[in-house]
């Protein structure tokens, strides 16, 4: 039988553990989990093992308590997958997903460096990236233990930049694909990593035999920064490969999409009716924008709150007839930038209620609270869906929100987003920063006549689904033979 081996720092169940002891494991969402189910299941499926980190102490507990740490039963939801959990030391974590992952590359990839945070590279950098190598090299050490021969072996994000090129030099013969979820950086911006920092991340990917991106161009910008920073690289543009060190590595686009029927059903059931009925009577018959990110740098929720304080000032008939919700979800809450944005966040949304509100119109609805189903029930309401990140892998939210509205949805949609290259045609493009352009389109948007919305909307919830999970994650795969 082949196998199928999985990399990723979060992994696809997690477990808290009780008081009395007791362990409830639950499973996680994302394309990789969804995608997963295209290459389970059926005769001739591979046997599949996900590793991924121990993130807390449930999941410390449940690696412990199984044998070698692999956990052969979790993957009861997940076609049959077994999962590994690593049990990284807490320091070595901390700075290899806080300090290097989360605030160096994510801040690199999504360009969201300023002056005042400008990056500071120091003794302490230094500790942190030997913290990061370690823990590449755990998943590289594990993934190498646990491979059969000629295995496939698909490695996830910036998290996990390094081991690719770790796990080649442990076990030339598997079959590796890099995936990066994120942007990649220009390279007159990556480049403000240290020097030989740069080359390892870069080195570390093209360890992989397919190095695959969520869009164009950000395969574009990891090609551009291997031929500017990378010496002894020969590229191939019309080939699409990247060759260094007498290993080449094909460069691949893999857009990803929701799976419309599975988001369709989740949108049916008693709870998400439940909350769109609490959400109908809150707004009443106004027109609704919604918004849903995590609360995070490169989501410019700020900048959207302005956008939609700008509409009311610009365009007063729309007072009292509008209602936004806003739902900016927790995120990485132990840095520092992400409290401090959180805060700007709330402080932006208060300013618009207290501006503009009256005591029967609430302008402005802001939900911190993570709730899934309370999600689904605002995409179905939505008249104006607003996505406006800096930067985005591709953004999932512009895709899920036509699938699942009612009506019909208008998508305002930043250009910086992956997903803009496929849902262009249809949505109302806007630049990031200009939140008077952006204030504009929403305008658009809530003047657009409904049978036009609805059409656009059709076309963009087929767009949007046109590559589901599954297909995803098996052409993947497939690249590598
Ligand atoms: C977003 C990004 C992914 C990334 C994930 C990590 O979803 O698109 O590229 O892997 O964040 O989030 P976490 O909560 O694990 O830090």
């Amino acid at each position: 039988m082949s196998q199928v081996l999985v990399a990723s720092n979060r992994g696809p169940v997690s477990f808290s553990l009780s008081d009395d002891g007791a362990l409830t494991m639950r499973r996680g969402g994302g394309g990789l989990v969804s995608g997963l189910a295209g290459v389970t299941g059926g005769a001739d499926a591979p046997e599949v093992l996900w590793v991924c980190a121990a993130l807390g102490d449930g999941d410390r507990a449940a690696a412990r308590r199984a044998p070698d740490g692999r956990l052969d039963q979790a993957g009861h939801d997940l076609g049959g997958a077994a999962v590994r959990m690593l049990d990284i030391p807490a320091a070595t974590f901390q700075r290899a997903y806080n300090a290097v992952a989360n605030s160096t590359l994510w801040f690199v990839h999504h360009l969201l460096y300023d002056t005042p945070n400008a990056p500071h590279f120091d003794a302490r950098s230094r500790r942190d990236w030997q913290s990061y190598e370690a823990y590449n090299a755990a998943f590289a050490d594990a993934l190498a233990r646990d491979a059969a021969p000629g295995a496939k072996a698909a490695i996830q994000d910036y998290h996990l930049s390094l081991a690719p090129r770790m796990l080649r030099d442990r076990r030339p013969d598997l079959k590796i694909v890099h995936f990066s979820h994120t942007p990649w950086a220009p390279p007159e911006y990556f480049r403000l990593l240290p020097d030989d920092i740069g080359e390892q991340v870069l080195d570390g990917v093209l360890g992989a035999d397919h190095a695959a991106f969520l869009s164009e161009r950000w395969a574009e910008a990891f090609v551009d920064c291997c031929a500017a920073l990378l010496p002894g690289v020969k590229i191939d543009r019309a080939a699409r490969t990247v060759s260094r060190g007498g290993h080449t590595t094909g460069i691949g686009v893999h857009g990803l999409g929701v799976d419309g029927a599975a988001l369709r059903r989740r949108a049916a059931e008693p709870d998400v009716v439940a909350r769109a009925q609490a959400l109908r009577e809150q707004v009443g018959d106004r027109r609704l924008i919604v918004r849903i990110d995590r609360t995070e740098l490169s989501k410019n929720i700020v900048r959207g709150l302005a956008a939609y304080r700008e509409l009311l000032v610009n365009h007063p008939e729309w007072r009292g007839r509008v209602a936004h919700l806003a739902f900016a979800y927790p995120s990485r809450y132990d840095l520092p930038e992400y409290r401090a944005y959180t805060a700007a966040v709330e402080r932006m949304a208060a300013r618009i209620s207290e501006e503009f509100g009256t005591p029967d119109w609430d302008p402005l609805i802001l939900q911190v609270n993570d709730d899934y189903p309370r999600s689904l029930a605002a995409f179905g309401l939505a008249d104006v869906l607003l996505v406006n990140p800096i930067r985005d892998g591709m953004n999932l939210v512009a895709k899920e929100g036509p699938v699942v509205s009612e009506r019909g949805c208008a998508l305002v949609l930043s250009r910086e987003a992956g997903a803009a290259a496929e849902l262009a045609d249809d949505a109302l493009l806007v630049n990031p920063y200009d939140v008077s352009q952006t204030a504009e389109a929403l305008h658009q948007a809530l003047l657009m006549p409904d049978d036009e919305r609805a059409a656009r909307c059709e076309r963009l919830a087929a767009a949007a689904t046109a590559l589901p999970p599954q297909r995803w994650f098996a052409d993947q795969l497939a690249a590598l033979d």
